[in-house]
């Protein structure tokens, strides 16, 4: 059954009727066209469809549009101001994390609502922050290391 569902997305408020159970991740790449968050494995184990759901990362793919009613959605999308990318898309970009980039988007804001709670982690604390996202690319180490110069510890 369709509910009129509201909430900031990227900064901006959108109001939707919509099945309450339908994933925020579909609403965000086939309704609302933010195809930057993607889908991997669609059962909350590879970590391709992180968001940010006020300041926690949160698997997309398996959390009904209804539990963000009255909440702040951050997805990979909203990261750059002014045309200018987030430091982490900068240090992704400049250290080369990625090869394929479907991991990407999922990786940075992971490590967006990791830099939140903790915004000098050490090499462990990242490593074990990141650990449940993957890369068939194995991309890991540079994904450490882009993370490790945007919290200033290189
Ligand atoms: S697509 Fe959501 S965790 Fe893999
Ligand atoms: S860069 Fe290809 S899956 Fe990570």
């Amino acid at each position: 059954m369709k509910e009129t569902i509201t909430f900031q997305l990227n900064g901006k408020p959108v109001r939707l009727e919509v099945d309450g159970n339908r994933t925020l991740l579909w609403v965000l790449r086939t309704d609302l066209g933010l195809t930057g968050t993607k889908f991997g494995c669609g059962l909350s184990l590879c970590g391709a469809c992180t968001v940010v759901v006020g300041k926690e990362a949160v698997r997309s793919c398996q959390l009904p549009i209804r539990e963000v009613r009255g909440k702040e959605v951050l997805t990979i999308e909203g990261l750059a101001k002014n045309g200018k990318l987030h430091p982490l898309q900068k240090a992704f970009a400049d250290l080369g994390a990625f090869q394929c980039g479907f991991c990407t988007p999922g990786m940075i804001m992971t490590a967006y609502a990791l830099l939140l709670k903790n915004p000098r982690p050490t090499r462990e604390q990242i490593i074990a922050g990141m650990d449940n996202n993957l890369c068939r690319c194995a991309a890991h180490w540079r994904i450490v290391q882009a993370i490790e110069r945007v919290a200033g510890t290189r």
